[in-house]
């Protein structure tokens, strides 16, 4: 199998508390751990600390959205200059933030482009392939800059909730994560997300044109992402 990139995406969960808790954990079995590239999106308050702890480690820090705006009276937002230094990668374009926020495929692209000004990696989340064509409608950026960018294919309906685990279906998965590509018309990098746990990370990891995963609840508890990183790769 090949070694996959996993992503934990806290949502609005966890205290700075909370975030050190987890990161002592964690710490020594992420550091030892050989079998995934990994990154970890805690909610803004606890980038800082999160970054600290984490500074010369294999894991990597990410946030969880960037501002579409640039810098000025827009009170409230955080900029991609102010994430600049801090983390190498942004989540964007998640169907939380377009359901409960309202944000849409313009929004979208703005980040994209905040982000690559600071070569911050984008996370860009498609939630199926008419958001794709959209974001491609909207300019060069998103193909110009393809292999900078990581892509995930999410679906809402496959998004945990309540503790409940309903992931889309393996072949469905793969098929549209290929299909990204193919309409880039590039090699790009593709994550699964959508209920991802211990038990099922294996399969989605396996197939040909999934990458990796970004993993919301199961990423919470220590124990149960340290199982997904360790259930996914063996090198030989
Ligand atoms: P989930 O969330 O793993 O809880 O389904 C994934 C996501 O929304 O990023």
């Amino acid at each position: 199998m090949k070694k996959p990139i996993v992503i934990a995406n806290w949502k609005a969960t966890k205290t700075i508390k909370e975030t050190v808790e987890w990161i002592k954990n964690t710490k020594s079995d992420l550091e030892k751990s050989n079998d995934a590239d990994i990154i970890i999106c805690p909610p803004f308050p606890s980038l800082s600390i999160a970054a600290s702890l984490l500074k010369d480690t294999n894991v990597k820090v990410g946030a969880q959205d960037v501002s579409k705006f640039k810098k000025g009276a827009y009170t409230g937002e955080i900029t991609a200059e102010m994430l600049d230094g801090l983390v190498e990668y942004c989540i964007i374009g998640h169907s939380e933030r377009r359901k409960h926020f309202g944000e849409t495929d313009d929004d979208v692209i703005e980040k994209v482009k905040n982000l690559l000004e600071y070569s911050i990696t984008p996370i860009l989340c498609v939630s199926n392939l008419d958001q794709l064509d959209s974001y491609l409608e909207r300019g060069e950026i998103v193909v110009d800059s393809a292999e900078k960018i990581i892509f995930v294919y999410e679906p809402p309906d496959a998004i945990s909730g309540g503790g409940a685990y309903k992931p889309n279906s393996l072949e469905d998965a793969n098929e549209k994560a290929g299909n990204i590509g193919e309409k880039i018309g590039k090699k790009v990098t593709t994550l699964y997300g959508g209920s991802i746990n211990p038990d099922n990370a294996p399969s989605f990891f396996s197939k040909e044109n999934i990458d990796g995963g970004l993993i919301g609840q199961a990423s919470t508890d220590p124990k149960t992402f340290l199982e997904i990183i360790n259930s996914t790769y063996n090198p030989t």
